[in-house]
């Protein structure tokens, strides 16, 4: 099968990466390779470590790491809040200042540990304090893993829309260790994968072969599955980059369900994998109704996403073809008032007209897929609370 690379599983070894962006940062992967992290670190001199985490992380793992770094170095805890409530503002500002007062120099390094929302923000710090410090990301969930540190995004999320406030800035290096994917909650595995699922459709038939052989719906997966499967999905999206490493032009076709996605996260308390599994669902519908895909291909989008990963929650019911629209036009991606749009040509390749991946989509078209969808969903939740009656 092309696009998929096992490799053998080795508790301990490290593997070599790149993130391929324009400023490429090492890419170190691998299970349980703690032990090997003050290796790593030894390459660079600092004056400080600031180790920046959840709390509930920290107990879990960050801990054990700390200790090591702290018998050596001069390292600092300080914790962020939980989840997506990190990357607002207020915490950006009070860490900041709280960081200059504990000590941070041009020369100090900030250790991001934790899902890719921790990643963001420490990302954010690093890159205002002194106009630029040094980071380094050891991602703890799968979209942290996979995704969010292959891009060198680092963004808080403002009063009308996600991630709308940040800047570029690369870690010094990435440490990837599979082992904390273990414990990751559910929701937020599936999550993760679903940006995979998004890379089989944008660019790689085959690979969403081999995730529809792999996923199960309870995303339940052994040590070396666990492995094998974030190694696949990181490759898939070096692949893109690879191309652009820039993410300004070929890699704009990661954002498939993403215009849509962003909206309905901001609607509704999903996670981002559940908001842009609706997204790309909405997105299929609208590349049909345009004649660019077909009605089995639309199937397609279902079957993986519902009966292969688990995403298989109603559209939410507050969110009217209005507000979702209304949102869109918030999305940081917007031209004017017009939300724009990736789409499928095929299953594997992006639709580029006129040599742009983000499309503008005729209004009335768009407001139709949407009520359409909507009214779909909402049929499919009257009959299924209908058969649990
Ligand atoms: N920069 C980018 O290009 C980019 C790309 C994708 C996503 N993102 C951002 O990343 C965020 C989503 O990342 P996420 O899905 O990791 O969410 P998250 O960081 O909010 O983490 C999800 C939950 O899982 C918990 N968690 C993480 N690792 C764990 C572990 N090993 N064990 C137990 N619990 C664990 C966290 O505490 C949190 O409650 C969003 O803010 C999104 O905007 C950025």
């Amino acid at each position: 099968m092309t696009n998929v690379q096992n490799i053998e599983f080795i508790p301990g070894k490290v593997i070599t990466l790149s993130t391929c962006l324009e400023k490429p940062s090492p890419f170190l992967f691998g299970f349980e390779i703690q032990d090997k992290f003050l290796e790593e670190l030894e390459k660079y001199s600092f004056d400080k470590i600031f180790f920046l985490t959840e709390a509930h992380l920290f107990e879990l793992y960050g801990k054990d790491l700390f200790n090591k770094i702290s018998e050596k170095y001069s390292c600092q805890i300080q914790f962020v809040p939980i989840g997506e409530k990190c990357k607002h503002f207020p915490v950006l500002e009070e860490t900041c200042e709280i960081l200059i007062v504990k000590g941070v120099s041009k020369n100090s390094i900030l250790i991001a540990f934790g899902g890719g929302a921790v990643g963001n923000i420490v990302g954010l710090v690093a890159g205002l304090i002194f106009r630029g410090i040094r980071f380094i990301e050891i991602p703890t969930s799968m979209t942290g893993q996979t995704d969010s540190t292959l891009s060198n995004k680092q963004a808080i999320n403002g009063k009308t829309g996600k991630n709308h406030f940040g800047l570029y800035h690369a870690p010094i290096f990435i440490w990837v260790d599979t082992k904390y994917l273990k414990t990751e909650p559910l929701s937020s595995r599936r999550s993760g994968i679903i940006e995979g699922i998004k890379n089989g459709f944008i660019s790689g038939a085959s690979f969403l072969d081999y995730l529809e052989e792999v996923l199960n719906l309870e995303v339940k997966f052994t040590d070396e599955q666990l492995y094998q499967l974030a190694y696949n999905i990181i490759l898939s999206k070096l692949r893109i980059l690879k191309k652009d490493p820039g993410e300004k032009a070929y890699a704009i076709i990661l954002e498939y369900g993403h215009t849509f996605g962003h909206a309905i996260e901001w609607l509704e308390k999903v996670t981002h994998g559940e908001a842009v599994s609706y997204g790309m669902k909405i997105a299929a519908h609208l590349c049909l109704e345009m004649g660019l895909i077909s009605q089995q291909d639309v199937k397609g989008h279902y079957y993986i996403i519902e009966e292969k990963l688990g995403f298989n929650n109603p559209f939410p019911t507050s969110i009217t073809t209005e507000k979702l629209i209304d949102a869109m036009i918030a999305d940081n991606k917007k031209t004017g008032q017009a939300p724009r749009f990736v789409l499928l040509e095929k299953i594997g390749q992006c639709y580029n007209p006129e040599g742009d991946y983000l499309v503008t989509v005729d209004k009335e078209l768009l407001m139709k897929v949407i009520d359409n969808f909507i009214q779909k969903e909402r049929q499919r939740n009257t009959i299924s609370l209908r058969a649990e009656c």
